[in-house]
């Protein structure tokens, strides 16, 4: 009999499964441990490494209505870069969920971007929508938490609300490992005020390629 490693326990074709069926069915997906850990524990590695120095305030609102609003979030942000490693392994398992999702629902995803993100103590997301609404530019929301050891008591959760502002239960808590997808331009969401660091790694499967600096 051959060991199989815990590492490939949850096939990556499951897990992909899994999360096309939950947006055919409901429009979005909650998967606690849908990658496997060595990508995982990459990313984690590679935002401690960096601290958080290079991270800069991330803005709200697109061109000429951009501007940093400290009363609608407070997170900071980092985008991924393709030349480190542990990036790059992350963005193959995207690259791998987009044809997956392409393949069968049809939604013709042609582009993934994603950055870190840190939230420090008291930081938050009001509510908000991702996608700018009739410009087709974010279909698809990906949010991956890496945050070990995370309690109800530590707040952050992330709070997803139906199309008529009905807020949709259980809030996701951002513990390392789990990973939420669901349509931009029907969920709006929000995080919670959190009382510990919060890391992630925020992406959107857009069906162009345009400049995340008018996003
Ligand atoms: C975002 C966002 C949710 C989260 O970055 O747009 O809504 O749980 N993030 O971090
Ligand atoms: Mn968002």
């Amino acid at each position: 009999m051959s060991e199989i490693p815990s590492d490939v326990a949850f096939t990556d074709d499951a897990v992909m499964e899994k999360i096309t069926g939950d947006l055919a069915n409901s429009g979005y997906s909650i998967v606690h441990d849908a990658l496997p850990p060595h990508i995982t524990e990459g990313l984690l590695t590679r935002i401690l490494e960096l601290g958080t120095r290079d991270f800069r305030p991330a803005a709200t609102g697109r061109r000429s209505s951009r501007q940093l609003n400290p009363f609608v979030r407070r997170d900071r942000i980092l985008w991924l870069d393709a030349a480190h490693s542990e990036e790059t392994t992350f963005l193959d398992w995207m690259e791998k969920l987009r044809v997956a999702l392409n393949r069968r629902l049809y939604l013709g995803l042609f582009h993934y971007e994603a950055h870190f993100a840190h939230y420090p103590p008291g930081a938050f997301y009001k509510r908000h929508l991702d996608a700018f609404i009739g410009e087709a530019n974010r279909v698809l929301t990906t949010v991956l938490y890496l945050n070990p050891g995370w309690t109800v008591a530590d707040g952050g959760e992330l709070l997803l609300y139906d199309g008529r502002g009905e807020e949709i239960l259980p809030r996701t808590l951002p513990i390392f490992g789990t990973l939420g997808v669901f349509l931009s331009e029907e969920f709006p969401h929000a995080v919670a005020v959190t009382h510990r660091d919060r890391y992630s790694v925020a992406g959107w499967f857009r069906l162009n390629a345009t400049l995340k600096a008018q996003m």
